[in-house]
C-alpha cells in the first residue's frame, strides 16, 4: 500500500484552497481549471491503455455525480485503475470522505501519489493491485465502499473483456453506485448489466 506523504514542500502545493470553503459550490468549469493542473503519465503503456481522462470529461463526470446525484459529499469512494488520479482528486475537491485507488501499474501510482501531495490532499490511499484479483475475492474491500468511479482499459490491447471485469470489481466494492466510463460501442452490453 502506497499512501499520499504528506512532508512535501508547501510551496508546490497547488492552490485550491477556496475549494474547502464550499465544496457545493464549486463550478464544473473550476473543477476542470483545477484538475487541468493535475500532471499525467510520462510514458504511457498503451498495454494498459493508460489514456488519462482529459480535464474537461472528467470536472463534467464528477460534477454531474455530485450535483445530480449527491453521490459524493461524505461518500466513501473507490477509483478503479486510478491512473494519475484526476478523478480521484477530483472527488476529493468535490467532498468526498475518502478515496482509494486502485492500479496495477507502480509508476503510474508515483505519479500519482505525487499529485496528491502537490494538491496538499491527505484523504486519498493507493493500493497496488490487479483488479481481476477482486472480482472474485474481493475480501475486505466487498461493499466497503459508497461509490465506485472509474475509466476503465477498454479491452482493445489483446485483453478483450477487461472494462466487464472491471465493472464486476465495481459492483463487488460498491454498496450504492458504480459509475463508469466506456465506449459508445459497448453500450448494448452495458445495459445488459444494469
Ligand atoms: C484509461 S486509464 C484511466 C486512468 C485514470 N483513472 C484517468 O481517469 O485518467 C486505465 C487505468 O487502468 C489501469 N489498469 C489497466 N489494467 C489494470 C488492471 N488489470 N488492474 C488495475 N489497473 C489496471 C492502467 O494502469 C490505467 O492507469
Amino acid at each position: 500500500m502506497i499512501t499520499a506523504n504528506d512532508d512535501y514542500p508547501k510551496s508546490y502545493t497547488k492552490s485550491f484552497a477556496d475549494i474547502n470553503m464550499s465544496r457545493r459550490s464549486v463550478s464544473r468549469k473550476k473543477l476542470e481549471s483545477y484538475l487541468q493542473e493535475v500532471d499525467v503519465f510520462d510514458n504511457p503503456k498503451m498495454q494498459l491503455e493508460q489514456y488519462p481522462t482529459t480535464p474537461h470529461l472528467a470536472a463534467s463526470m464528477l460534477h454531474t455525480i455530485h450535483t445530480h446525484f449527491n453521490d459524493l459529499e461524505g461518500k466513501c469512494v473507490a477509483d478503479l485503475g486510478v491512473g494519475s488520479g484526476v478523478l480521484s482528486l477530483g472527488c476529493s475537491m468535490l467532498g468526498c470522505s475518502y478515496v482509494l485507488g486502485v492500479d496495477i501499474d507502480p509508476e503510474a501510482l508515483a505519479i500519482c501519489a505525487n499529485n496528491i501531495s502537490e494538491f496538499d490532499i491527505t484523504n486519498i490511499d493507493l493500493l497496488h493491485c490487479d483488479i481481476r484479483s477482486l472480482v472474485n475475492h474481493p475480501g475486505r474491500l466487498h461493499g466497503a465502499f459508497d461509490v465506485v468511479v472509474m475509466n476503465p482499459p477498454f479491452g482493445t490491447k489483446n485483453n478483450q473483456g477487461i472494462d466487464m471485469l472491471f465493472l464486476q470489481a465495481g459492483l463487488a466494492l460498491a454498496r450504492t453506485s458504480v459509475y463508469s466510463l466506456h465506449k459508445t460501442s459497448t453500450r448494448e452490453v452495458g445495459n445488459m448489466m444494469q
